[in-house]
């Protein structure tokens, strides 16, 4: 476990009329990671953006781009997120047929995979797909919107997760994604990285940076 939190500002709360200042704004802030949330309208009731912005955002910033993908069948669009410049990628246990096919396809164009969950999906369906990950995620809210209140019941899968990693000996990261305010950041000291999406962009960015790698004492 990191010793302290790595920050991922989700920009799906940005400006996205001034998406590179924005970027680089968060990225003087002491951002960690660019989080981009992929929705298809499908998987989730939303649509935002897909592997083109990704391209156009890769030279902006010099963090790695994590992009999460609430998409049905990301096998169809995983070589497009890679060649975009993807640096973590990473999809829902729910969204294919065979995820681990798709873990290791990502892992073969060298970037590197994740795996996340639904509130609803019990953690031992991605327990399969441990061995395969460098990122697990845990929704703290349901997928599809930012500016949502944080799930106090998915916490515990986060020390149920880093239980399963210890066994297979595994440093795959645990991430965190809904909801993450200074004060709900606190329940999540487990973790090793939290996306924020409204907490950073609509306070002071660096600021609720601050205060959110704060929160693991
Ligand atoms: C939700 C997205 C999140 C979202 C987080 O489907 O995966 O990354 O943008 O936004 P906040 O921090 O506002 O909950
Ligand atoms: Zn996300």
């Amino acid at each position: 476990m990191s010793e302290s939190f790595l920050i991922a500002p989700s920009i799906l709360s940005a400006d996205f009329s001034i998406l590179k200042e924005e970027i680089q704004k968060v990225e003087a802030a002491g951002a960690d990671w660019i989080h981009v949330d992929v929705m298809d309208g499908h998987f989730v009731p939303n649509l935002t953006i897909g592997a083109p912005v990704v391209k156009s955002l890769r030279p902006v910033t010099r963090l790695p781009l994590d992009v999460h993908l609430m998409i049905e069948q990301p096998e169809r669009y995983i070589g497009d997120f890679i060649k975009a410049g993807a640096d973590y990628l990473t999809i829902h246990v729910e969204a294919t047929s065979d995820p681990a096919a798709v873990l290791q396809a990502i892992r073969a164009q060298k970037c590197k995979p994740g795996i996340t969950l639904r509130p609803a999906t019990p953690v031992e369906k991605v327990v399969p797909f441990l061995p395969l990950v460098d990122l697990v995620l845990v929704m703290t809210v349901n997928p599809g919107f930012g500016g949502q209140s944080f799930m106090t019941d998915q916490v515990s899968k986060i020390d149920e997760l880093r239980v399963h990693l210890r066994q297979i000996k595994s440093s795959a990261l645990i991430e965190v994604d809904g909801g993450i305010t200074a004060e709900t950041a606190r329940s999540c000291r487990g973790a090793d990285v939290l996306v924020a999406g409204s907490f950073i962009f609509k306070n002071d960015y660096s600021s609720a940076i601050r205060q959110l790698k704060g929160a693991k004492p």
